[in-house]
């Protein structure tokens, strides 16, 4: 831990002078005393040092263009181990991959050099994974979004040395969705993912199969995960150097590990399943044109209807399926999905094929928030605070050997989550919990909008806003809480809620 330093009222108005872009012009109005109070409480290295890796997070590093020079890299669909069930194996493995032309970056990655293969449930199905550590650090292997026992989820306390190997069981419970593996080892977290280890988990279910939707792998149905990443001047990632406190952002965007990545599709419906599985960046994707798509599911599972949008923002683990309709749209005009800020993301080149013809249903799930949940009082409360190395959930830090909740299991309880600002604004956090897929009841008191009413395990919380969800737990156990920022969760801002 760094030196304790105290924020004295002249540190304070030099950060609010040197103004980060997004300060929402709040400073005058926020209590400066009562924030040194809490300030002066935390650790940290160097205030220069604050100040630096802050602002640097408020005036986001733009994305270099795709130049689409590769063509889109499709994760492999693991194959089971055996044919009478659904049995993987799983690798945490180190390697080297050619991102760069000729060149060869260290990584990490899932039965690979680099990020994983997808894996194939479908709802019902008994599954055994084999889970393999062959780094030269512990990991875990944390399946996000999964409705599992804590036993099998893992998180911080299921390390696995290097060289250790552990078999899970679980079955898949839940309906239909686009989930995502990565590891979840205390205070490394961010450093694993980083370089590399990240793969899909795939669940269908009767209902995924009829829809008639887009849903042939590869070919009109593909998995998009966003990573952007910084690196040296040797083309490695040198995660040390590269890292932000606030949570790494870098300039170069791999999109399922593929440099100036460009799609090519068919003229008909394309579905694209978006996965921001970067540490810290939020996307907000578009398309060029400015054409809408529609959003069929949310984290969890699909929405009851689709939801017709110009644009659509994912924070970190936040995921999105999207179908964009290539038979609609002027193919003579050169289309692109693009970020917030006008950086091509993803070129698309128009085959002259009429590809498949699948539909979009007009009813595609049963997703309810009923009145009884929404009536339910708060029984749950969560602040999230802080920057940097400095961020807190009410006002702690993690501690694995403290449970911070404690809930029944199978019953429905609200959480209220509060994003206090700072002096400096604040920023957004993404808040994650594991274990259960949840609904959100309101944002500021206000129904959310179209495209959350559905199953979600992650969601945005930004500055000043308090949003309340509907949780309930499958399954027992001890299951993590946290901002998704990975290196926020490696700060601490994680807690333990015990089901029993
Ligand atoms: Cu995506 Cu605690 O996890
Ligand atoms: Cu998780
Ligand atoms: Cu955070």
């Amino acid at each position: 831990m760094g030196i304790k330093i105290k924020l004295a009222a002249a540190a304070v108005s030099i950060l609010v002078i040197s103004g980060c872009s997004n300060n929402k012009q709040a400073d005058e109005e926020m209590d400066h005393s009562q924030m040194n109070e809490e300030m002066e409480e935390m650790d940290h290295s160097t205030m220069g040092d604050m100040m630096e890796g802050h602002m640097s997070h408020d005036e986001v590093m733009m994305l270099n263009d795709s130049t689409g020079a590769n063509e889109l890299k499709i994760p492999s669909m693991l194959v089971s181990d055996n044919d009478q069930g659904v049995e993987y194996t799983v690798r945490a493995q180190k390697g080297k991959t050619e991102i760069f032309d000729g060149i060869e970056t260290e990584t990490y990655g899932y039965n690979g050099s680099f990020l994983g293969p997808m894996l194939r449930f479908e709802q019902g199905d008994k599954v055994k994974i084999k889970t393999i550590n062959e780094l030269d650090d512990p990991t875990t292997f944390h399946w996000h979004g999964l409705e599992v026992a804590a036993a099998v989820d893992g998180g911080p306390h299921d390390a696995l040395q290097p060289g250790e190997e552990k078999v899970i069981e679980f079955e898949v419970t839940q309906e239909a969705a686009t989930l995502w593996f990565h590891p979840h080892p205390e205070g490394k977290t961010s450093e694993q993912v980083y370089n590399g280890l990240a793969g899909l988990i795939y669940i269908e279910d009767e209902n995924s199969k009829s829809l008639g939707l887009p849903n042939v792998y590869g070919e009109n149905d593909f998995p998009l995960i966003f990573q952007d990443k910084l690196f040296d001047d040797k083309k490695q990632l040198n995660f040390s150097a590269a890292k932000n406190d606030d949570g790494t952002i870098g300039d170069t965007l791999l999109i399922n590990g593929t440099l100036n990545p460009k799609l090519t599709v068919n003229k008909e419906k394309v579905r694209l399943r978006l996965l921001n599985g970067s540490n810290a960046r939020n996307y907000t994707f578009k398309l060029n044109t400015g054409d809408p798509f529609v959003q069929i599911a949310t984290d969890g599972g699909f929405l009851n209807e689709p939801v017709t949008l110009n644009e659509v923002t994912l924070t970190p683990s936040e995921r999105a399926e999207i179908v964009v309709d290539f038979s609609q749209l002027d193919t003579e005009k050169d289309l692109a999905l693009i970020n917030e800020d006008g950086s091509v993301l993803l070129p698309f080149e128009i085959s002259d094929q009429g590809g498949t013809v699948t539909r979009i249903p007009g009813v595609m799930n049963d997703f309810s928030l009923t009145e009884e949940e929404m009536d339910l009082p708060v029984t749950k409360k969560i602040e999230l605070f802080g920057m940097m190395d400095m961020v807190t959930i009410n006002g702690k830090k993690f501690d694995p050997e403290r449970i911070d909740f404690t809930q029944q299991q199978g019953v429905t309880e609200v959480w209220e989550i509060y994003n206090k600002p700072d002096m400096m604004g604040g920023m957004t956090h993404p808040f994650h919990i594991h274990g259960a897929q949840f609904k959100i009841i309101s944002r500021n008191g206000e129904a959310p909008p179209e495209n959350e009413r559905g199953w979600k395990d992650s969601i945005s919380v930004a500055p000043d806003e308090t949003v309340k969800i509907a949780i309930q737990f499958k399954h027992k156990g001890v299951y993590m809480f946290h901002c998704h920022i990975l290196e926020h969760e490696d700060n601490g801002m994680m807690g333990q809620v015990k089901v029993e």
